[in-house]
Parts: C-alpha cells; structure tokens; sequence
C-alpha cells in the first residue's frame, strides 16, 4: 500500500492524485459560543500595506487587515504596551477567536491588542483583494512569503504607534503554529520593534534535516499507543485491512457503507486521506477541554477516539471500530448524515499554505517507520518537487528557511545573540518534536508540556482547565511581566 502525504499545518494533499485534500470542517459554532463570553471584541481597520518591500521598482500596494481591542489599553501617555498577534495561513478572525489568552491577559497588562492578518489570507489579498487574480499564478504569487509578511507586521506596527503617538509603548508579539515561527523570528528580525515573542508551538527547527522526518507520525503514533495498545493496534492493522477490501469486487461499495460515505466519490486514497486527517488534527488539537478550532471535538479527543476503538460492542469489526473513531472528528455534534469525500470546502481561507509549502515551508513530516500507526513512509523531497512543479511551475528553496532565519545549531546561535522568547510546546502536539524544547539562555527559554497540544496555552482558559495549563500560563505572564519591567527601567535610565 502506497499512502503518500504531504502534511501541512493545516493543508492535506496527496501527490498521488495530484488533487488536494483540506480537511473537511464543519460549520463553525464557535462565534456563539465566545460571544457569550463577551469578552471577544475588536474593530477592523485596514492598512494601505507595500506590495513589496524589497523591489524599489514596485509601487503597487493593497489594503491588509488588522483587528484591534483597545478597551484595556492604558494609552500612550503611560507608555501601555502593545500586543501584537502576528497572523497565521488563514483568515485572522479564526485565529483570533482562538487565542483568547491575550484577551484574558490584556487586563492585567492595560495593553492594547493587535491582531494583523498575513497577506494573502483572510480579507488581506492583494491586487485590489480579487482572491482570483491573486492566486493565479507564480508572479502574483511571488509576493506571498514569510519575509515580505514579516516586514509588514513591522511597517504596520511603526505605523500604529506613530499614530497613535506611542512610540515608547513596548510591543510583545504572539503567535501559534506558522504564526509563532512568524513571532519568534520577528523578535530576532526585529529587535528594535518588538521586546520579546511568546512562540506558541512553532516548529521551527522542522527545515533541512535538523529534525527527523519520522518524528511528526512518532509524536502521533505514541500519542494513540499511550492511550491503549489495542487502540494503536487496530489502527495501525486498518490500512492493510482498507487496501485489501478495496481490490475485491464490490469492496469499495463495503468500505462506503462501513464508513458512512456519501454516494457522490469514493476511492481507497481518499478513503485513507479522509481517515489520515481526523488522526492527525485529533491528536494536534488534543485539547483537556472541549474545544472547535478544526472541527467541534469533546475533551481529549484521543481518549474518546481510543475508547471508540477498543469498545466491545463493535467486537472484532475493524472497520466498525475505526469508523467510531472517524465519526469522534467528523461528527461530534451528531448532524453528519453521510461522509462527503469530495468536500474541498475551506472555511478558513488556508489554501495559500500549499503555495508556501512549494517554496520555502518545506517541512520534512511523513516520514513513518515500521512502528508507525500508519503505513511505512519515506519523506522524499523529490515528490514534492514534483508536485510543485506541476502544480505552480516553480522549484522548492529547502534550504532559504535555514538560510534567513537559522535553525542549525540553534542553542550556540542564540545562546549570547537572542533574548525574550518563550518557545512553548505541548508533547502531544506531532509538531513538537521540531520545537525548542530546551531553554537556550536566561531569556529564550522553553515551556514544555507533557500532556499539551497545539497551541493549547493561547486557548481561552475554562473552569476545567487542568493544574497544569494554568500554571504554563502563570508562567508565561511572569516572563512578560520581567520583560516589560526590565524595557521599562531602560526607559528610565539617564545615559
Ligand atoms: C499571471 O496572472 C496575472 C493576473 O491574473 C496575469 O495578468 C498574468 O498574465 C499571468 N502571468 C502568467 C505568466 O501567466
Ligand atoms: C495611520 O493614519 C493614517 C492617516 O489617517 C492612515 O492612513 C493609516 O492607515 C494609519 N495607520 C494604521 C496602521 O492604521
Ligand atoms: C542534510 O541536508 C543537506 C542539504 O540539504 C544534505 O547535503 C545532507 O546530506 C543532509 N544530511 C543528512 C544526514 O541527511
Ligand atoms: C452522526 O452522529 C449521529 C448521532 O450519533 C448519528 O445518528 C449519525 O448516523 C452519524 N452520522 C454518520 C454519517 O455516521
Ligand atoms: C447540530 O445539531 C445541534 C443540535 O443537535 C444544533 O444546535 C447545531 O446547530 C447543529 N450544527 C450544525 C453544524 O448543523
């Protein structure tokens, strides 16, 4: 069996089809359920932002998105600091709505809140915001990288407190997944502009082959196998099980019928996708706590999934057992009729990430060993290349990542260069194993979380959040709170 996929934040494709693959989300509910908590509220402004920044020859612009909450602020008069979410590969209300800690943080701070939206996402699409001349092709395109993103957090930036006569005000930025590479590597671009990065599970030493391409379905595989061997057993067996059923005659028909799935397309790879999928983003959003950021999940997603699987109910049925796990990601709030395999529907606006992967978010992840609860793998970078080629016409840079921002030897690099990051990780996110997980110095250091997930720690606290995850954010507050003091106490200084 050839399972091959290219994973991506949040972006499935497979270059065996050549047909991409987003995961399938359901109508989000979220919005009801935060705006009930109040505190979620911002305006929207928008900023006449440069195309590009690095060709004096361009003088083409478009209007880029930023959300803000100044209801907390202490203004500029006190110097009152600024927080800054540096935008993710989607829309930014999304991303927003899920990081309620800076809402619940700005209080105690008075800091104004910024949330900015990365170009070519969301409400942020150049030329004149048509998503369809955007998107066309490699010369619009080309404008659509993490370098060009990052000069635009710090051109809006500059400009905001310029206008809002806040030039003392200190600035912290924040981010999650791509958005915390994003924040973590603007505290090293942009010293001058930002004090310090709260990195939220950002994989940035995922470049090159300074982390193993195994290491993403490892983190999966014992996040499953830690649950119940039997759990990982079943699954890791399914696949085999899948493949045979779909080359007997009529067994494609069997499978849809295991599986619920609509009567529209079925086909073993996108079967096995489908499935790959709710493994994948279940164990990402592994959350203590009820949560939607993909799709509506219960508490410890994984548990439920593992208590689907070895329920004695459904006996020795694999696939029975393995559609009980499926129907945990797909179908939480029980409205799913049928499983709709055809269903490309992206709620959040994150197909730009496929362009991104193609030139230089070339993250090395599907490598699967033989003990992987999916089919044995090899990452190999010339599949991508393919793809890339076929797909946009243009050749991966593996190695520009490395080259702009580092990653090899990053304890020696950092250790007396860097200062102010946090880099948090939860162990059950797949991402971790490319994260900084050991303290570099005094003032770039790592928080780990054993039982975490992706991003958890930004998550809107709730009454059942465990003891640890409060503590990982009491934490996070005092380093914040160090780090405004001691800008602070630079400002008083007489020189
Ligand atoms: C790329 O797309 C733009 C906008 O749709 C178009 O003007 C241009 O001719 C296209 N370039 C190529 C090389 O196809
Ligand atoms: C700053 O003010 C100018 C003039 O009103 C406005 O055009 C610009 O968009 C503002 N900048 C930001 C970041 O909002
Ligand atoms: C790491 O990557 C570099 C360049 O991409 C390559 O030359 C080297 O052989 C790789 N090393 C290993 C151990 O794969
Ligand atoms: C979704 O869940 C509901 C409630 O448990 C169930 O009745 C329905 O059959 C499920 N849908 C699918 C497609 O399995
Ligand atoms: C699913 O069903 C619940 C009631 O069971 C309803 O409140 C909710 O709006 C439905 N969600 C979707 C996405 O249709």
């Amino acid at each position: 069996m050839k399972m091959r996929l290219i994973l991506l934040f949040l972006v499935c494709f497979s270059p065996i089809s050549f047909a991409k693959i987003p995961p399938r989300l359901f109508p989000s509910s979220l919005d009801d359920q935060l705006s009930s908590k109040g505190k979620l509220s911002y305006e929207t402004n928008y900023f006449t932002q440069i195309l590009d920044h690095f060709n004096y020859n361009n003088p083409q612009t478009f209007q880029q998105r930023y959300l803000l909450n100044d209801k907390y602020w202490g203004g500029s008069k006190n110097n009152a600091p600024i927080f800054v979410y540096t935008g993710n590969e989607g829309n930014i209300e999304w991303f927003t709505q899920n990081t309620g800690f800076m809402f619940e943080i700005a209080p105690h701070f008075n800091a104004l809140l910024v949330f900015i939206e990365h170009r070519f996402y969301g409400k942020s699409i150049p030329y004149g915001g048509d998503k369809t001349i955007a998107y066309s092709n490699k010369t619009t395109l080309g404008y659509l990288s993490s370098t060009q993103a990052l000069a635009d957090y710090a051109t809006l930036i500059i400009d905001l407190k310029n206008n809002l006569t806040a030039i003392d005000s200190p600035v912290v930025v924040f981010g999650g997944s791509y958005g915390g590479m994003l924040a973590a590597w603007f505290r090293l671009k942009y010293p001058h502009v930002t004090i310090g990065a709260l990195a939220s599970s950002a994989p940035i030493l995922n470049f090159g082959n300074i982390t193993s391409p195994y290491s993403f379905n490892n983190i999966i595989t014992q996040d499953f196998k830690g649950e119940s061997e039997n759990c990982y057993k079943v699954i890791k067996g399914s696949w085999k099980q899948i493949e045979d059923m779909a080359k007997t005659k009529g067994g494609l028909e069997k499978l849809r019928k295991s599986f619920r799935i609509c009567k529209n397309y079925i086909s073993e790879g996108a079967l096995e996708n489908w499935l790959y999928t709710a493994f994948v983003y279940t164990a990402m959003t592994d959350y203590p706590t009820p949560s939607n950021f993909l799709n509506p999940l219960p508490a410890y997603p994984v548990k439920q999934m593992c208590k689907a699987i070895d329920d004695p109910k459904s006996g020795m049925d694999t696939f029975e057992k393995i559609y009980g796990a499926a129907n945990i990601y797909y179908n939480y709030t029980g409205n799913a009729t049928c499983f709709d395999l055809n269903d490309h529907s992206d709620p959040h606006g994150l197909a730009g990430w496929t362009w991104q992967a193609c030139t230089e978010m070339v993250m090395p992840t599907d490598g699967n060993n033989k003990e992987s609860i999916f089919p044995p793998s090899k990452w190999d970078y010339n599949e991508r290349a393919q793809f890339c080629k076929l797909i946009f016409g243009v050749e991966p840079r593996p190695n520009w990542v490395t080259t702009e921002f580092g990653g090899y030897n990053i304890e020696r690099v950092l250790k007396r260069f860097g200062s102010n990051i946090i880099f948090f990780n939860g162990q059950r996110d797949p991402w971790s194993g490319a994260g900084v997980l050991k303290d570099i110095s005094k003032s770039i250091v790592a928080i780990v979380a054993k039982e975490g997930a992706h991003h958890v720690d930004l998550r809107w606290s709730s009454k059942e959040d465990p003891k640890w995850l409060k503590q990982v954010r009491e934490r996070e507050v005092n380093i914040i709170s160090n780090w405004l003091s001691q800008y602070y106490q630079s400002l008083n200084e007489i020189y």
